[in-house]
């Protein structure tokens, strides 16, 4: 599904990403880990063409998107949700789920209906002003609307960021649905625990460097985990 070759990635001097390679089969959903500042964002960023690797390449369903821009990626089953949710604060909750459709435009109201059928707190709230939302429902609305372009593969940065415990339960109890009705998953998160709880494989990042990979069992049980991101 996604292929990510050697990438190394700047910000000006600073070296942000160092010979990053990953992979996410089709049907799986895979974490990607890590501390503040460990390069999450940046690698999430660099596939869905809002930032450039200055080696190697990304590949996604076969096709070389590396050099692709951000706005024609959605049209190839890209979607990205990205860190702080970023929904339009101004705009009702229907309107923001119309936006995301606009790749897609005659699947608009079916499209809507099933995003209100999975986050049945959507619909109820369809012509609340976004800005009004708890960060739970935003966080909904923001997947929601991913969820519009029909992508083939998710990438979530940080969905459970500043939750309460049950909605972090929520979003991956959502997360993991979407997972069973044939969506694939790119996962960034802090929460290790959730994250390696659902995920089939997953990296950590540790300073732009993947330092361990493995499915989502061997690193919840790995020593090297626990003690850096599990709490010992
Ligand atoms: N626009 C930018 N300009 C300069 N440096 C940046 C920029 N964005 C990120 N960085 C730096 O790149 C590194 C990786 O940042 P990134 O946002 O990818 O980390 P992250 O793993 O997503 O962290 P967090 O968990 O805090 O979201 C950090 O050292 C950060 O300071
Ligand atoms: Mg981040």
């Amino acid at each position: 599904m996604l292929k990510v070759d050697n990438i190394n990635v700047y910000y000006g001097q600073i070296h942000a990403l160092k010979d990053i390679s990953l992979e996410v089969h089709p049907d799986e959903i895979v974490a990607l880990i890590g501390a503040n500042g460990a390069g999450k964002t940046t690698t999430l960023h660099t596939i869905s063409g809002l930032l450039r690797t200055k080696t190697g390449s990304i590949t996604l369903m076969g096709e070389d998107i590396t050099h692709i821009k951000a706005d024609k990626l959605v049209s190839k089953g890209l979607a990205h949700v990205p860190e702080g949710r970023h929904v339009f604060l101004q705009m009702t909750v229907q309107e923001n789920l119309e936006m995301g459709a606009y790749t897609n435009s005659a699947y608009t109201k079916d499209g809507i209906l099933d995003v209100f059928n999975r986050f049945p707190r959507l619909k109820h709230r369809r012509n609340q002003i976004a800005g009004t939302l708890s960060g739970g429902e935003q966080q909904m609305l923001a997947m929601g609307r991913a969820l519009m372009s029909q992508p083939k593969l998710l990438m979530l940065d940080e969905p459970s960021m500043g939750l309460a415990p049950i909605l972090v339960q929520q979003i991956f109890d959502i997360i993991t649905e979407l997972h069973k009705s044939g969506t694939t998953v790119l996962l960034v998160e802090q929460n290790a625990e959730m994250a390696l709880q659902i995920a089939d494989r997953a990296y950590v990042l540790e300073s732009g460097r993947i330092k361990l990979s493995g499915t989502g069992k061997e690193l919840a049980s790995s020593d090297e985990i626990k003690k850096a991101y599990l709490g010992g």
